[in-house]
């Protein structure tokens, strides 16, 4: 561990604290900040008092070690901390372009679509495309990939690597994989993620998918307010650790994109608010055939628009892409004519029927608002 982050590197801190903090599962400097005196009163049964004593001393030890910056800047240091940022490269052009060069550190970045649409596929792309060196759009760095629906494939990081012209081997190597089993166990293993970031310079967090788990363990409205705030605390958390490590946060969120299940279903994803109003960039994912559609649906800096990519062998692709390899395959000879009238792949999706099926303020918007932080 970096000498600087120890917690007994801060003043007051003895071996007893120390150990109160590491049975609660708060190992460095960073965790302090990341989990707030409320939580670490809560976890240790620390006086609050105490513990904002801790996380205040934690957050001034980070300042002047240049971690973190102060509460009071200037927007010339903002501007500094922002030129931090790193991007990873989607190893596509179009999504490139719709993420303005990639995926950002220090965010929090929603992927939301139906079932199929591409969300797991980009999240195993970009747990290759970040161990790319930074001259070729990724950050060199290794992932932390939260597994919640068990559709982690290593196949696929196989042949995605393969596709990149990456040691394959070395690419598994640097991807740590958590399967979560509930959503307490899910909150569990970022709570305890620290020290995994830190000692494989994690840049890229996947949470896939970051909200199913909630959604199927409370069911009904009774039990909502309680599951939005548990949501609540997860994703806030990712959040602190994408700002506090500077790495890259990748949250999945399923929606269904059936009008008639959209409207008719009071347990509709709700989840999909939350995560909402904590990320930083919000994208939809569609399917259109073959295509898939990505749309920029809420960003503080980028214009909202969309692009069309494709899925194939080496993950998410360009679509020219797709065509190209259709076009290389030789497995039937199509004579002129068939070849004429050959249909176009159908990719006609209107920003209307795009904002049809995106998840809208509901009935249960007031709770949740009130449950923000
Ligand atoms: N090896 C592959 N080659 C081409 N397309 C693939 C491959 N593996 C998966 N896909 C595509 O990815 C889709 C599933 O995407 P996925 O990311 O799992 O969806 P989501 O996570 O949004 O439910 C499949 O329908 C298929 O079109
Ligand atoms: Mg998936």
């Amino acid at each position: 561990m970096v000498e600087d982050l120890r917690l007994d590197s801060l003043e007051g801190v003895g071996p007893v604290t120390t150990r109160k903090l590491s049975d609660a599962g708060v190992h460095n400097v960073m965790d302090l900040i990341v989990r707030g005196p409320v939580e670490i009163a809560e976890i240790t049964g620390m006086e609050k008092d105490t513990a904002e004593k801790i996380v205040n001393k934690a957050r001034q030890h980070l300042v002047e070690t240049g971690l973190i910056s102060k509460d009071f800047v200037t927007a010339t240091e903002v501007y500094k901390r922002r030129q931090d940022i790193g991007k990873i490269s989607t190893g596509t052009n179009c999504l490139d372009t719709l993420f303005d060069g990639g995926v950002e550190t220090q965010a929090l970045t929603e992927v939301y679509g139906e079932f199929g649409s591409g969300k797991t596929q980009f999240a195993h792309t970009l747990a290759v495309m970040v161990q790319k060196p930074k001259a070729e759009g990724g950050l060199d760095g290794g992932v932390l990939y939260i597994d919640t629906e068990n559709t982690f494939r290593p196949e696929r990081i196989v042949s995605i690597a393969q596709a990149h012209e990456m040691d394959p081997e070395k690419v598994l190597d640097r991807i740590i994989v958590a399967r979560a089993y509930n959503s307490a166990h899910q909150t569990l293993i970022l709570e305890e993620a620290g020290p995994v970031i830190e000692e494989n310079n994690v840049k890229l967090i996947v949470v896939d998918s970051a909200v199913g788990l909630f959604r199927a363990e409370y069911l009904g409205r009774g039990t909502l307010s309680n599951r939005q705030q548990k949501l609540n605390h997860f994703v806030h958390m990712l959040s602190r650790i994408a700002e506090t490590y500077n790495c890259a946060a990748l949250a999945t969120n399923q929606v269904m994109a059936s009008p008639d299940v959209f409207f008719g279903d009071p347990t509709r994803p709700i989840g999909g608010n939350v995560v909402a109003h904590t990320s930083t960039y919000r994208i939809y994912f569609k399917k259109s055939g073959k295509k898939r559609i990505a749309r920029m649906v809420d960003s503080p800096h980028h214009p909202e628009e969309e692009v069309i990519f494709g899925l194939g062998e080496a993950g998410v692709i360009d679509p020219e892409d797709t065509e190209k390899k259709v076009a290389k395959k030789p497995a039937k000879k199509l004579s002129k004519k068939e070849k004429e009238s050959e249909p176009e792949p159908e990719i006609i999706v209107s920003s209307t029927e795009l904002q049809m099926v995106e998840p809208t303020e509901d009935a249960d918007s007031d709770d949740l608002m009130s449950l923000e932080e």
